[in-house]
């Protein structure tokens, strides 16, 4: 396939976790893939167990570094001439209550989680509007969608993600240019397993219909459908891929259990 005609993602935080997932699912479906992160280190030895040079392009980066997120464009555009998706996946967590959620700890959660996309999305307009359009996926989160506990920082940049992500698809549409979220409900990748304690996983399987945590290709589904053209009418949009966690709101596990058990 000749540089051209090859459609081309770039995914941000693709080291590993749902990024990771998602990188290889557009690669499996002959994309170039351009892999972002932070942890250059992580980020090399993931590329190269992919195996695939010829379709991959690692680019050590800090998303919420305006130059550096400028300069890996410039690299995109030098070795694949186009870009057709992007998924703003790159994300941290800091889950403190408010009192211990340090100034610092806030400017980076929203730097990181809500800065980066906004750069990012900036960078790639021209090189998609160039060919005629492109899809943009955020990755937010429940904890964006409805309130929670020790998430005033975390939270809240993923609700402005959202926010973000409908502003953007208004204006980008003219370009034909598509913008949707994806909200993971729990998904078992290292940063899960860094915040949730088995008590908390318990809990989360109580308070989840399907009663377990998603996949990181389950995400990955979700995140190249809206980015094919299967989802052609599609923008705007956050989709939930949470096993039914935002829809069961207060949820009382109570009843679900003796449903369960019943
Ligand atoms: N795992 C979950 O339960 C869950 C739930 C809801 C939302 N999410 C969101 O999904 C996304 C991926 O999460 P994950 O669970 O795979 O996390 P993860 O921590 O396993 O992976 C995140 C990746 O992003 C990279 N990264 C962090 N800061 C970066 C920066 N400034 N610039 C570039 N790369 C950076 C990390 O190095 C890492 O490789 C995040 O945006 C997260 O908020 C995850």
């Amino acid at each position: 396939m000749s540089a051209s005609s090859q459609k081309v993602a770039l995914v941000t935080g693709a080291a590993r976790g749902i990024g990771l997932a998602v990188a290889k699912h557009f690669l499996a479906d002959g994309f170039g893939v351009a892999l972002l992160d932070i942890e250059g280190d992580l980020l090399a030895k993931s590329v190269s167990e992919l195996g695939r040079p010829d379709s991959t392009l690692a680019l050590p980066c800090d998303v919420a570094d305006a130059n550096a997120v400028a300069a890996a464009f410039a690299e995109i555009e030098r070795r694949f001439g186009r870009l057709d998706a992007l998924v703003n996946n790159a994300g941290v967590a800091v889950f403190a209550p408010l009192m211990e959620t340090s100034n610092a700890d806030w400017s980076r959660v929203l730097a990181v989680n809500l800065t980066g996309p906004f750069l990012c999305a900036k960078a790639a307009v021209p090189l998609m509007r160039n060919r005629g359009g492109g899809a943009i996926v955020n990755i937010t989160s429940i904890s964006g969608l409805r309130a929670s506990t020790l998430r005033s920082a975390y939270g809240t940049s993923k609700a402005g993600l959202a926010h973000l992500t409908k502003q953007l698809a208004v204006e980008l549409a003219e370009f034909g240019i598509r913008v949707n979220g994806v909200a993971p409900g729990p998904v078992d990748t290292a940063m899960a397993k860094a915040v949730h304690s088995p008590a908390i996983r318990a809990d989360y399987h109580d308070a989840i219909p399907l009663n377990r945590y998603g996949l990181e290709e389950e995400l990955a589904e979700a995140v190249f459908f809206l980015c094919s053209d299967r989802a052609s009418y599609v923008t705007g949009q956050v989709l939930a891929v949470d096993g039914g966690f935002d829809a069961a709101g207060i949820g009382l596990p109570t009843l679900r259990g003796a449903r369960r058990n019943g």
